[in-house]
C-alpha cells in the first residue's frame, strides 16, 4: 500500500507538466499526446495460481464514487470538511489534485483522512495547467459540470483510455445551459472549457442511465440561474443527491427526477466513507465460486442504487447475508458474509443493469463458473467503460475455455470449468481483478497483463487478496 501511495502523486505530477497555453485568452488549446505519457509507465502483471478458498474478514478500500464527491463538495463548501475512509486510489487522487491546482488547501490523505479548507462555491481559482484526470471518467464528467459555470477557463484531459471515452453526453446538455466546451472531433477529451458564470438551469431527461451525467448537471446547476432538473430513464447511484443534502443543499426529489436551484451554499460536514461495494464485489464472487469459502466483507456501502450485484448473485444461488446493517454519513452500510454456493446461470433482469454497472466483469466470472447459461442484455454501456468490457471479458473467458458470446449489448455465457491462460486486461482495473478471482476455480495458472490500473480503484488489492487466500503475485515489467 505504501508503495502505491508513493507512486501515485509522481504519476499525477508528471502528467501536470504538460505544455499549456494561456487559457484566459482563448479556448483554442492543445495538450501533448497522452499516449506519450503512458509509454514510460511501470506496468504490472498478476500471476494467480489455482487456490480453493477465501476466508476471514476483509476491509475493502473506501468507495470511489463517494470519495470523488466528498472532495468536490468539501472544496466548494463554507468551512472545514473532514473525511475518513477516503479512497487513496489514483482516480480520487486525480480529483484531489485538481482542486489543489485550483487553490484549495487539502491536507492528506493520511490513513484515509483528508481535511479540506472549503473555499465556498465561488472561491476556486484558475488552474495554471490542464487538469489531468488519469483514467477517471467520474472526475472528468463531474468536473466538466462544475467548471462550466466558473469565471475562468480550464482544460480537462486524461490518459489514452479516458481520452477515448464519450463526452458529448455531458457537453451537449451543458451547452444547452450556456456552457462553452470544445471536445475533439470525436466528441472526446481533452475538454476545453471557457467558463460561463451566466449558466441557465434546464429540465433534462437523460438519454442513457448515467449517474455521472446526472451529477455533472446537478453540479453545473449549483452555478446556474433558476432551476435545474434531471430525469433518469432508470435509477442510478444517488451519492451526489445524498451528499448535497448532507452538505445542507435543498433538493426536490420524486422517483427518478431531481431538481435544485442555483445560488445556494454548501455547509462543511464531517463524513466517513464506507468500503466500496464495487471492490468488495470481487470477493463476493470469489467466495461464491471457491469450493471452500467463508468471508466477511466489513463496512461495505449498501446503498440500494449499488446493490444490484448482491441481487444478481443471490438469484444465481449465492449465499450472501447482510449483517449489522446501519447508517453512516447519509449512506446505508453493512458487513457482508459470503459462503461458497453452487451457482446457476440466469437471465439478468434489465432493471438491475444500472444498479450493478461496474460489477459485470466480476459477474461474468461468476457466470463462467455457474451451471447453465447466463444471459445479459441491455448493457451496451459496458462497451464505453475503461475498456470495452463486453469484448475484453469475452476474449478473456474464451482464452480460459469458456463459451462466451458477446452481443452488441451484453453477453451469453455457458458456465464450465475455466483453464489457465494469459489474459489481456487492456489496462482495465476491474477486468484484471475479476480474472484474478477466476483462479479460485481454474485448472491452471492465470497470467493477467497490464494490471497497473488496479491502483486507480483498489490500492493494496494483491496483498488483501493474498491475505484472504488467493495465490497471487504482482510482477513489474
Ligand atoms: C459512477 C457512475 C457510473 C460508474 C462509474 C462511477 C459515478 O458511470 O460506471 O464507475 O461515480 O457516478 P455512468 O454514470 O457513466 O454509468
Amino acid at each position: 500500500m505504501t508503495r502505491t501511495m508513493r507512486f501515485v502523486p509522481h504519476r499525477i505530477l508528471r502528467a501536470c507538466s504538460l505544455p499549456y497555453r494561456n487559457l484566459s485568452s482563448s479556448v483554442k488549446l492543445s495538450v501533448s499526446s497522452p499516449s506519450r505519457r503512458n509509454s514510460s509507465m511501470t506496468t504490472s502483471n498478476f500471476i494467480v495460481s489455482p487456490s480453493a478458498t477465501l476466508h476471514g474478514h476483509v476491509r475493502a478500500p473506501g468507495d470511489k464514487s463517494i470519495s470523488h464527491r466528498a472532495i468536490m463538495l468539501g472544496a466548494l463548501a463554507d468551512g472545514v470538511t473532514r473525511i475518513g475512509g477516503f479512497l487513496e486510489g489514483e482516480d480520487c487522487l486525480a480529483t484531489l489534485q485538481a482542486f489543489r491546482a485550483m487553490g484549495v488547501a487539502i491536507e492528506g490523505p493520511q490513513d484515509g483522512s483528508v481535511i479540506i479548507q472549503g473555499v465556498g462555491l465561488h472561491g476556486l481559482q484558475a488552474p495554471h495547467e490542464p487538469l489531468y484526470m488519469g483514467n477517471s471518467g467520474t472526475s472528468m464528467r463531474l468536473l466538466a459540470g462544475l467548471l462550466a459555470g466558473q469565471t475562468f477557463a480550464s482544460v480537462l484531459t486524461g490518459d489514452a483510455s479516458l481520452n477515448r471515452r464519450p463526452m458529448r453526453r455531458v457537453t451537449e446538455p451543458l451547452s444547452r445551459m450556456g456552457a462553452h466546451i470544445v471536445t475533439t472531433p470525436a466528441g472526446a477529451a481533452p475538454l476545453q472549457i471557457q467558463g460561463n458564470p451566466a449558466l441557465q438551469g434546464i429540465d433534462y431527461t437523460l438519454p442513457v442511465a448515467s449517474a455521472q451525467v446526472k451529477s455533472c448537471l446537478l453540479l453545473a446547476g449549483l452555478y446556474a440561474q433558476g432551476r435545474t432538473c434531471v430525469t433518469e430513464p432508470a435509477s442510478t447511484r444517488d451519492h451526489t443527491e445524498r451528499m448535497l443534502i448532507s452538505f445542507g443543499y435543498s433538493l426536490e426529489q420524486r422517483e427518478r427526477r431531481v431538481c435544485l436551484h442555483g445560488g445556494g451554499r454548501l455547509q462543511a460536514y464531517a463524513l466517513e466513507i464506507p468500503a466500496d461495494i464495487s471492490s468488495a464485489a470481487f470477493f463476493m464472487v470469489g467466495a461464491s465460486i471457491a469450493p471452500k469459502a467463508d468471508i466477511v466483507l466489513e463496512n461495505v456501502g449498501v446503498n440500494p442504487t449499488r446493490t444490484g450485484v448482491i441481487t444478481i448473485l443471490r438469484q444465481m444461488g449465492a449465499d450472501i447475508t447482510l449483517l449489522n446493517q446501519r447508517q453512516a454519513g447519509g449512506e446505508p452500510v453493512a458487513d457482508i458474509r459470503v459462503r461458497s454456493a453452487p451457482l446457476h446461470g440466469i437471465r439478468i433482469p434489465a432493471e438491475l443493469v444500472p444498479l450493478a454497472i461496474d460489477e459485470f466483469p466480476a459477474l461474468f466470472i461468476a457466470a463462467a463458473c455457474a451451471g447453465g447459461e447466463t444471459v445479459l442484455t441491455g448493457a451496451e454501456e459496458l462497451r464505453v467503460k475503461e475498456s470495452d468490457r463486453i469484448q475484453v471479458m469475452a476474449d478473456g473467458l474464451q482464452t480460459l475455455g469458456i463459451a462466451a458470446r458477446p452481443t452488441p449489448d451484453g453477453m451469453l455465457i455457458s458456465g464450465g470449468a475455466p483453464t489457465g491462460g494469459v489474459i489481456a486486461s487492456q489496462g482495465d482495473h476491474r477486468i484484471a481483478m475479476a480474472f484474478a478471482m477466476a483462479a479460485l476455480r481454474a485448472q491452471g495458472i492465470i497470467r493477467i497483463q497490464d494490471c497497473a490500473n488496479v491502483n486507480t480503484s483498489f490500492p493494496g488489492f494483491v496483498e488483501l487478496a493474498r491475505g484472504a487466500g488467493l495465490t497471487i503475485d504482482a510482477v513489474s515489467t
